[in-house]
């Protein structure tokens, strides 16, 4: 490892996507209150910025701006935090320290794993920075320890994922799909929609199986729009509608839209994803779904993308 003094004198930023699951297959509540899954990961092209700068005082300080931001605590229970410490405990030494930013596009609390994106770029932004020596097994063995989602994010493409996600399959990417994200007024809680999955499930109302189907698979994987819209999947959706049940109508609106083939809520929710036909029928659903009065704000996207990208700045190159 290099001396913390140049350590200090590098800057790094780390792009991140968000992810969605175009499948999410969930299984009964294990004894460590996980959930069983099979899901089908997918990286789209909304990012968040992770920039870090080396400091030799120990200190990991962190600021944030974008999308939702001003709702997060920047302190040690932040996920970012929590993963340059982790990360630092266990390779690090105790002085080095990191000036984090982070610049947010994916939405808070949306079911696309803002949280588990920044603490993945975190990890990079802070093994580049501190020079350390850590392997890709290494990383996402922490990641898997800091949330079931962050492991994900460090692969990016398409991924099958089984345990509680974070056993991960690279799957091959065929074809881009054209995605229009309707992001909702309010957050959901993960742990909440999970719960509310079980209580349904206890009522008849649902069963749970992480089974996912092989003609189901070779859909999603198929880049045919048609053949992946009819293969989406969300056994979260329920429970997630239960919680939010003005879902349903932007859920509806945008299927109505003409060349939206299939729609679901996003993970836990409540962002609604709808996979279209093109880009230009994603361009007349995103301005349309925008004057509902159930949807806050409209994004576009596309996947599957790669994952997240590094690049090492000098001082003096920053702004
Ligand atoms: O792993 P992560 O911190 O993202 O999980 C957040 C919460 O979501 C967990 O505490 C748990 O309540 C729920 N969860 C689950 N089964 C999974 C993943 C998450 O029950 N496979």
């Amino acid at each position: 490892m290099m001396p913390m003094t140049e350590a200090q004198s590098w800057r790094v930023r780390v792009r991140i996507p968000a992810k969605i699951n175009i499948a999410l297959c969930v299984g009964p509540r294990r004894a460590d209150g996980f959930h069983e899954l099979s899901t089908v990961f997918q990286a789209v092209s909304l990012y968040d910025q992770v920039q870090a700068t080396g400091r030799a005082d120990g200190r990991i300080e962190l600021t944030m701006s974008g999308e939702g931001s001003e709702r997060l605590a920047c302190d040690r229970t932040n996920l970012a935090v929590r993963a340059a410490r982790l990360l630092r405990d266990r390779h690090g030494n105790p002085r080095q320290g990191v000036e984090l930013r982070i610049d947010k596009q994916i939405p808070m609390a949306g079911g696309m794993a803002g949280g588990s994106a920044d603490a993945a770029g975190t990890l990079l932004a802070c093994v580049e920075c501190w020079r350390l020596e850590v392997s890709l097994d290494e990383l996402l063995g922490l990641a898997a320890e800091l949330g079931s989602d962050v492991p994900f994010l460090l692969l990016g493409g398409n991924a099958l994922g089984t345990g509680r996600g974070e056993r991960l399959r690279a799957l091959p990417a065929a074809g881009r799909l054209e995605w229009v994200f309707a992001l909702a007024g309010r957050g959901l809680s993960t742990p909440q929609v999970y719960r509310r999955f079980d209580e349904l499930a206890e009522l008849g109302e649902l069963t749970p199986s992480s089974q996912l189907a092989s003609d189901g698979l070779a859909g999603l994987l198929s880049g045919e729009p048609d053949r992946v819209a009819a293969a989406l999947r969300n056994d979260l959706q329920a429970p997630a509608l239960d919680l939010y049940p003005e879902l349903a109508g932007t859920l509806a609106a945008g299927l109505a839209r003409p060349g939206v083939l299939g729609g679901l809520v996003c993970g836990s929710g409540p962002t609604c994803a709808f996979l279209c036909a093109d880009a230009s029928s994603a361009g007349a659903a995103a301005a349309s779904l925008a004057g509902e009065p159930t949807v806050r704000a409209v994004r576009r996207g596309h996947g599957p993308v790669a994952g997240p990208e590094v690049a090492r700045l000098a001082r003096a190159e920053e702004s």
